[in-house]
């Protein structure tokens, strides 16, 4: 087997913020409110007509000049997100025709805001195995588009951007050294949009009732998300027989500055060895952990041999953590 490791990063936010205070016009919230309980102070928001897929390209190009990689050389693009450009053709078909990845296998997945980790891991497979050499892995979302802007227990949590990492075969023992997905579908309807796909096709009716918007029980969500977080970064770290205190970076999910606390405790993490921009951009469901990861490289915070803990959890509900020798 090859070690599959990240060669490169790179992302993109929209220049249109939304601050707090523009939130306080819209809906009955508070600056105070939203900071206290979420630790979110703005978010990116793309323009009217601005697809998801131009803020993925965007990042798709910035990993890949940051890795010195060319798109031919790509086997595999996989992009995860929950707001594809249209249901067909897949976000990562229009990506492979835009960046010319002739060679390129391309499809979306589809795990909420665990996606980046579930995709990184399946991109591994094929790298560790050698059947393929190179792979873009992108987390992407313009969550803006399906939020209710009447409803505040929603619409001050999500934002838009897209991260993206060039994944190939490094120095044996450096790389993702192990992963963890899961899910629990049980759990499906605590964050939903109900009128999106064959159940429920996007009607007049249900767009009338915001049924094509996201749905979500927030308070659910959390309890879910303070134990799942942990615990799929101590199931990766038990699979490889590594302590947790060998942890050097936590890059966790963007959900909620309480969640992030909550989980880096449980895995008895300083925060400032905790990954966090929450502040600045809210929740952006699958590229969280990618534009995270792609800031903290940018900043040069890793240095070669750090151990990096992903964690993601979200929608489905899934989770998923790998654990990263840089
Ligand atoms: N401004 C002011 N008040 C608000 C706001 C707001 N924006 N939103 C809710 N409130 C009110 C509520 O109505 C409630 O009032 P009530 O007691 O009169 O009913 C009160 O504040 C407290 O609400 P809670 O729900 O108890 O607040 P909580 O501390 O649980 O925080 C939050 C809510 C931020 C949503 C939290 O539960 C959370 O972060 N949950 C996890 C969400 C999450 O991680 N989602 C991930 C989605 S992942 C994906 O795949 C897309």
């Amino acid at each position: 087997l090859y070690s599959a490791g990240i060669l490169g990063t790179g992302y993109y936010v929209p220049e249109k913020i939304m601050t707090n205070a523009d939130l306080e016009k819209i809906v009955d919230t508070s600056d105070e409110w939203i900071v206290e309980r979420t630790g979110i102070k703005e978010r990116r928001i793309a323009e009217d007509g601005v697809p998801m897929s131009d803020l993925a390209m965007k990042a798709a190009e910035s990993a890949l000049a940051d890795a010195g990689t060319a798109a031919e050389e790509l086997d595999l693009i996989i992009v995860a997100t929950l707001t594809s450009d249209r249901i067909i053709p897949s976000t990562a078909c229009m990506l492979q025709n835009r960046l010319g990845a002739k060679h390129a296998a391309a499809f979306d997945l589809s795990a909420a805001c665990s996606g980046f980790a579930y995709a990184a891991s399946v991109a591994a497979q094929f790298i560790e195995t050698g059947v393929y050499k190179k792979a873009l892995v992108i987390g992407a979302e313009t969550l803006s588009k399906y939020i209710n802007w009447e409803d505040r227990n929603t619409c001050v949590l999500f934002g838009d951007g897209a991260g993206a990492a060039v994944l190939g075969q490094v120095e044996d023992g450096y790389g993702i050294l192990s992963f963890d997905l899961g899910s629990d579908g049980s759990g499906g309807d605590a964050i939903q949009i109900p009128s999106s796909g064959s159940l429920m096709p996007v009607s007049k009716e249900s767009i009338d009732q915001r049924l094509n918007l996201i749905h979500m029980n927030g308070k659910e969500v959390f309890k879910f998300a303070v134990k799942a977080m942990g615990r799929t970064v101590k199931n990766s770290l038990e699979k490889i027989g590594m302590p947790q205190e060998k942890i050097d970076w936590l890059v966790p999910h963007q959900a909620n500055i309480r969640i992030i606390e909550s989980a880096a405790k449980r895995l008895s993490m300083p925060m400032d060895k905790v990954i966090v921009n929450i502040q600045k951009y809210g929740n952006m469901s699958a590229a969280c952990i990618p534009i995270a990861l792609a800031e903290a490289s940018a900043a040069k915070r890793f240095k070669k041999g750090d151990i990096i803990a992903l964690s993601g959890f979200g929608a489905g509900l899934t989770w998923a953590s790998c654990i990263i020798r840089w």
